[in-house]
């Protein structure tokens, strides 16, 4: 064993820098207690500790160490490392270490971190924003902000009474695109749709709770919604996919402009995203985008982002003869939705070797679209794709304990083989009982 994925961490959280490591001799849960009086003699101070059993080395145990900064971390790692069988470094200051792997989450409530890693708090406007001047509108963006900001991985998302104002605001936009779905939205949308008015509360006098949606979702497919406090970084943002979670915003546009936002809100969300999120060919495709980021070097994480952008935001696919959308971005624009589907913009095959590499403007219509024959057609290029990246590991995500499962070693190969020619047994025998 070559020690693992060498992550060492990050500039940008300055906080703490986890060390995954099976040592050679352990036999016993207690053999921790050796290790940790290392961090001890280099002045390290230890923030969390866990032992679980290692999914490496039958009958052996992994643990992970979470370091506060200070002290000679480096001369610690040095040693450790040395006396492992496996060890791992996770880290978000990649760019300095030559060989290292970026940081990601390995498990579902470490999206909790994000929070601490926005790029912008919802409640900076900029300028040119419609309700840069109104205070009241602010006041709301912050409180908005601030429930996203405090929210935890597994608790409810809070209720929000919205007013009889963001309420009108929504009932503008909902009634101008709920006329255009039948003739422009993928099949898929529309066969969701009605699924949301019955089950979620879509109407055009109410906006529908994300707990709702989430839950709703949760049932057809596993994905679920977590509120969102601010601007995500592609890396984070794309993380959450890989787990089936969809990061959304909760607040809505400033109502002078109803028709037009300059960033996602909960029309573009609710309205745009949440439908295709409940379809299975959809859901597994998304995931695919964000298991292809995990730990992907910064140009492959533009590149993937590039190929969100051209199909979850504003794809195009074709349905019999027609075109039809199943982008975000158009299904929660009026005005694009029957543009993009006209003679003028340009469009494409998506092949996400030449999707990956397209310039795009994000404040006006797009001039180029790309073009899905299906979900699982997407979703096929993407996996091939994905192979790609340099990454000295696979990834894979386990439903069972929510949590990303890091393939580096022969045996965890061996024996997911192992049970996938079991499932494969199965199937076969079940297929042969079955009569219709
Ligand atoms: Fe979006």
């Amino acid at each position: 064993m070559e020690g693992g994925n060498y992550i060492k961490e990050g500039a940008d959280t300055a906080k703490s820098t986890c060390l995954y490591f099976t040592p050679k001799d352990n036999d016993e849960v207690g053999a921790l207690v050796r290790y940790l009086e290392l961090f001890k003699e280099y002045k390290v101070n230890l923030l969390h500790i866990e032992s679980r059993p290692s999914i490496r080395f039958n009958d052996r145990y992994e643990f992970m160490v979470e370091c506060a900064p200070g002290g000679d971390l480096g001369e610690a790692i040095d040693k450790l490392k040395s006396t492992c069988e496996y060890f791992s470094v996770i880290s978000r200051n990649h760019y300095n270490n030559r060989g290292t792997v970026p940081w990601f989450p390995k498990r579902i409530r470490e999206l909790d971190r994000f929070a601490n890693q926005i790029l912008s708090y919802g409640a900076e406007l900029d300028s040119d924003h419609p309700g840069f001047t109104d205070s009241v509108y602010r006041a709301r963006r912050k409180y908005f902000a601030d429930i996203a900001y405090h929210y935890k991985h597994g608790e409810p998302i809070p209720r929000v009474q919205y007013t009889k104002e963001e309420t009108e605001t929504w009932g503008k936009v909902f009634k101008q695109l709920v006329s255009l779905y039948p003739t422009h939205a993928c099949k898929e949308h529309n066969h969701v749709f009605p699924l949301l008015i019955e089950n979620c509360g879509y109407r055009e006098d109410n906006i529908p709770q994300l707990e709702d949606i989430s839950n709703f979702l949760r049932d057809c497919t596993g994905f679920t919604l977590r509120p969102v406090a601010g601007l995500l970084s592609s890396r984070d943002f794309l993380a959450g996919l890989a787990f089936r979670v969809f990061h959304s915003t909760q607040y809505i546009r400033h109502p002078s402009m109803p028709l037009y936002t300059p960033e996602p809100d909960v029309c573009h969300e609710l309205l745009g995203h949440v439908p295709l999120f409940a379809d299975p060919e959809f859901a597994q495709f998304s995931q695919e985008i964000g298991l292809a980021s995990l730990g992907a070097p910064d140009d492959y994480i533009e590149k993937i982002a590039t190929c969100y952008w051209f199909t979850v935001e504003f794809g195009l696919c074709r349905q019999g003869d027609e075109l039809k959308a199943f982008g975000a971005g158009l299904l929660s624009s009026f005005g694009e939705l029957t543009y993009c589907l006209g003679d003028k913009p340009q469009r494409k095959q998506f092949d996400p070797e030449v999707t990956a590499l397209q310039k795009y403007p994000i404040t006006e219509y797009q001039p180029i679209y790309f073009v899905s024959e299906s979900f699982e057609d997407a979703k096929e290029k993407m996996i091939k794709y994905a192979q790609k990246i340099p990454r000295k590991f696979g990834v894979r995500y386990n439903a069972y304990t929510q949590s990303i499962e890091v393939l580096d070693s022969k045996q965890q190969v061996q024996e997911l083989l192992h049970k996938a020619s079991a499932d494969l047994f199965f199937l076969n025998d079940t297929l042969n009982k079955i009569t219709i």
